[in-house]
This record gives structure tokens, C-alpha cells and sequence, in this order.
């Protein structure tokens, strides 16, 4: 879309449980990552950014810091802060 939905960093908070959806933010844009979650290759590690920012993480994983991964978390972009 061009023009998302704007979330505060409240709303996104509340989602950090797979009952209550799984959002995290990354730059920015609010990110529903629900569906990806049994899917990550790091496994449960993912649900410590729940309700908030991967950058603190991304930071330790570098692993992340790729082309194809910001190309994946794209898809999963609900809104911005
Ligand atoms: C690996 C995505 C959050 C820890 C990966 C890979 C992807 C991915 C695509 C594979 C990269 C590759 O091998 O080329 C994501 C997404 C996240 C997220 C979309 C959140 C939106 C996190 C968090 C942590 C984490 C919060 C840790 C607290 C790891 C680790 C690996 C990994 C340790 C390496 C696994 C291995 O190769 O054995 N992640 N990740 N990730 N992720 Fe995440």
C-alpha cells in the first residue's frame, strides 16, 4: 500500500504472543511476523523481540543483515510507527 497504517509503540506491545499476534518493529515499519515465527531459522529466540524492536537483536545476530532477509520481513509489513 502507499500509505500504511500508523501504529503507536502501545498497540504494538500488545502483540507479542502467538494468541495475540506476534508484531515487531524494524526502521520504522510495524511488522505482523505470526506466520513466520515456527519458521525461523533461529528458532523460539524470535519471541524475544516480540512487541518491540529486532534492532538490539539484529545487532547481536548479524546473520541478519542480508539482502534476503529484509526482502522476507517485507512481507510481513502491517503499518509504521
Ligand atoms: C537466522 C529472520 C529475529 C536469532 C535467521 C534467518 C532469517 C531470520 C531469515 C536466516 C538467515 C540466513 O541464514 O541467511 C528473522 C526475522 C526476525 C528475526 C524476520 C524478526 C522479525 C531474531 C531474533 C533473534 C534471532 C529476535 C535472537 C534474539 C537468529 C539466529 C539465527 C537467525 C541465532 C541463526 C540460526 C542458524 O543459522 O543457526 N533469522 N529473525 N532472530 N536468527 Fe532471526
Amino acid at each position: 500500500p502507499s500509505s500504511w497504517s500508523v501504529f503507536s509503540q502501545e498497540e504494538v506491545s500488545r502483540h507479542r504472543s502467538l494468541e495475540d499476534r506476534v508484531w515487531v518493529t524494524f526502521k520504522g515499519g510495524v511488522y505482523d511476523i505470526t506466520e513466520f515465527v515456527s519458521m525461523h531459522p533461529g528458532g523460539d529466540r524470535i519471541m524475544l523481540a516480540a512487541g518491540g524492536a529486532v534492532e538490539p537483536f539484529w545487532a547481536l545476530y548479524a546473520v541478519h543483515n542480508q539482502e534476503h532477509v529484509l526482502e522476507m520481513l517485507a512481507e510481513y509489513k502491517v503499518g509504521e510507527l
